[in-house]
């Protein structure tokens, strides 16, 4: 933040932007800005009143005339209850839409942004830009806005009205409208930092609540409960800390407003009530001009009180923003053709990938081609690069250079959809959804018969424990169902993927939290699926036993390719693979 003036100025043209986005509800708007220029009229109407019935009436002791202007005082009042009602109430109902349309937008690009924008994004922070951020320009459409307009609508006709009164009086009493704006002005020049402050400590503060709820067990494994907790007060008392600084300036700001209010009141009597005794001026004007005064003194104020809210629409306005326009890394080619049969003929060519903002390469000259139907095993230590490989087939990320290409063509060259949903991944961390057993296994394909259902689950050795529930595939999971082990979960997530229609399927290291023998079972009921459905399939593995039966095994070493070859012909010529081959039979023993 090289410029201070920046920042303020990219979230007012985000605040220009949710007034566009108004045009959407123009018929809402309308409706506002036509019942709140009535109510201004009834408002302005109602004074004059006053004083056609004080000096036409009461001066002159014609009591027709106080019944008229009173009967026509209580019409003004009905008539202000109503406009008031139409101006706030459609106001509101345009916030609504307006917030709904952003919930949608913002809801939808997180679901389309690329996994690499996600690496970086805090949970937490999309949360609150989801909630409290669109709460917010919810509330300054709903309310400021047609508080600050109306305010200013006001002050301008009433202004008018009071000059052409008396413009003596009336240039006196609208000094007071410059020293009060100046005073605000001074207010929030002063304390515009401040405001950003408490903004961003509430969403520190909700980033620690966040991190807590998910990682509690962590939290209790470790006995750290009072050291979180210790955490998070200090963070909840620099919060309060900082609301309190703005109360106090909040606080110290006003007095002077109102002070200055009232000194003009006393110049209005003072002076206004010369000009009577002087018959230059009615009583019943002098009255009239009194309570315009209170009239034209609540707009500044409004828009003082607006103000504040008005500045933390915008910097919310500018963080819901900046994730609907976030670039969407991967996407299709304007070109991209659907994905549609696969002989199974996989190449990597020379490729290297490095993570955005990463300064080495993850993978680095990675070549290999699979011949139709093999079943290729990925092996390798933690973080030697297994998930960054087969990341890059479904286009999860883009390689940094050189290509992967299905049957000759580059996958960049497919649209996504098609060749994400041609192809069957399982990650080790396995996501459920709240839902029954059966929803969570027809994920991808929800309308799949039972019989479907079955059957994959059978694969994935998941049925004989899904049929000894009470109530089978009916049975609930996630916050309020039944609960399930890391390996349960990993057998479900391998179902979820065995029902869809997958051409290339890919087990990262899917069977990491299942027992050995439960694995090689997985693994049987796959090799017969495998010939029915995949063109290709690979498993991401760590243990060898697991990957024994492979038509062909790639070792992967520190984002290297570093041999590949069978079982047997990596035995004899990988001093690696022997090397983690005796390591794991030792570890067995
Ligand atoms: N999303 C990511 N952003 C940045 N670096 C990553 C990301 N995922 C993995 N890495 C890094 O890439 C390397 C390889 O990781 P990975 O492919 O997950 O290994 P493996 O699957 O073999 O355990 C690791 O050093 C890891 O730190
Ligand atoms: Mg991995």
């Amino acid at each position: 933040m090289v410029n201070q003036a920046e920042p303020q100025d990219s979230s007012m043209r985000s605040l220009q932007r949710v007034l566009a986005s108004l045009n959407a509800y123009r018929w809402l708007s309308l409706g506002a800005l036509l019942s709140l220029l009535l109510l201004t009229i009834a408002n302005a109407v109602t004074p004059q009143l006053f004083r056609w019935g004080i000096d036409q009436g009461i001066a002159k002791q014609d009591l027709d005339i106080v019944l008229y202007s009173a009967g026509a005082m209580v019409i003004a009042a009905i008539a202000r209850g109503l406009f008031n009602f139409g101006q706030s109430f459609w106001a509101e109902a345009a916030s609504q839409g307006v917030a709904y349309d952003l919930r949608n937008r913002i809801f939808s690009k997180i679901q389309n942004l690329s996994f690499s924008y996600h690496d970086q994004a805090q949970t937490s922070q999309l949360l609150t830009r989801v909630t409290s951020d669109i709460e917010q320009i919810r509330t300054f459409v709903g309310t400021n806005l047609i508080q600050v307009i109306s305010a200013i609508v006001t002050l301008i006709s009433i202004a008018i009205v009071l000059l052409i009164m008396n413009w003596q009086l009336a240039l006196i009493t609208l000094t007071v409208i410059p020293m009060n704006g100046w005073l605000l002005a001074r207010f929030f020049t002063q304390n515009g930092e401040l405001f950003r402050r408490v903004q961003e400590q509430l969403s520190d503060l909700n980033a620690v609540l966040q991190e807590n709820l998910i990682g509690i067990r962590v939290v209790k494994a470790f006995v750290r409960e009072s050291a979180e907790a210790r955490r998070y007060t200090a963070m909840n008392d620099t919060l309060v800390a900082a609301n309190m600084k703005t109360i106090r300036a909040i606080r110290s700001t006003f007095p002077f407003i109102f002070l200055l209010s009232n000194l003009v009141t006393l110049a209005v009597f003072g002076y206004g009530g010369s000009e009577v005794i002087g018959n230059r001026f009615s009583v019943g004007e002098l009255v009239a001009f009194n309570s315009y005064l209170l009239l034209i003194l609540q707009p500044v104020l409004l828009i003082g009180f607006a103000a504040p809210a008005i500045a933390q629409a915008a910097a919310s306005a500018e963080r819901v923003y900046e994730v609907v326009d976030a670039e969407i890394e991967i996407r299709d080619r304007s070109n991209a053709v659907p994905f549609q049969a696969c002989v199974g003929r996989i190449t990597f060519e020379n490729v290297s990938f490095r993570y955005p903002g990463a300064q080495t390469e993850t993978i680095s000259g990675v070549s290999f081609e699979t011949k139709p139907r093999e079943l290729i095993a990925v092996l390798g230590m933690t973080a030697s690069g297994k998930s960054s490989i087969m990341n890059l087939i479904p286009r999860f990320y883009d390689v940094t250079a050189g290509a992967v290409r299905i049957d000759g063509r580059d996958v960049r060259d497919f649209t996504l959809a098609s060749l994400r949903s041609r192809i069957g991944i399982v990650f080790q961390e396995t996501t459920l959804f709240s839902g029954t057993l059966r929803e969570n296994i027809a994920y991808a394909k929800p309308n799949a018969t039972l019989d479907q259902v079955i059957e994959a689950a059978k694969a994935a050795q998941m049925h004989d424990f899904i049929i000894g529930l009470p109530e089978g595939y009916e049975t609930l999971v996630g916050e309020r169902g039944v609960g399930l082990s890391g390996g349960q979960k990993q057998r479900i997530a391998i179902a979820r993927t065995l029902l869809t229609d997958y051409s290339i399927l890919i087990l990262d290291d899917s069977t990491s939290a299942v027992d050995a023998q439960t694995a090689v079972q997985i693994q049987a009921a796959l090799d017969g699926l495998m010939h029915q459905k995949a063109c290709t399939t690979f498993v991401v593995a760590q243990r060898i036993s697991t990957v024994q039966n492979a038509d062909r095994i790639l070792l992967v070493d520190k984002g290297r390719l570093v041999a590949q070859g069978t079982h047997e012909e990596l035995m004899r010529s990988s001093p690696l693979y022997g090397a983690i081959l005796e390591s794991q039979v030792k570890q067995s023993k």
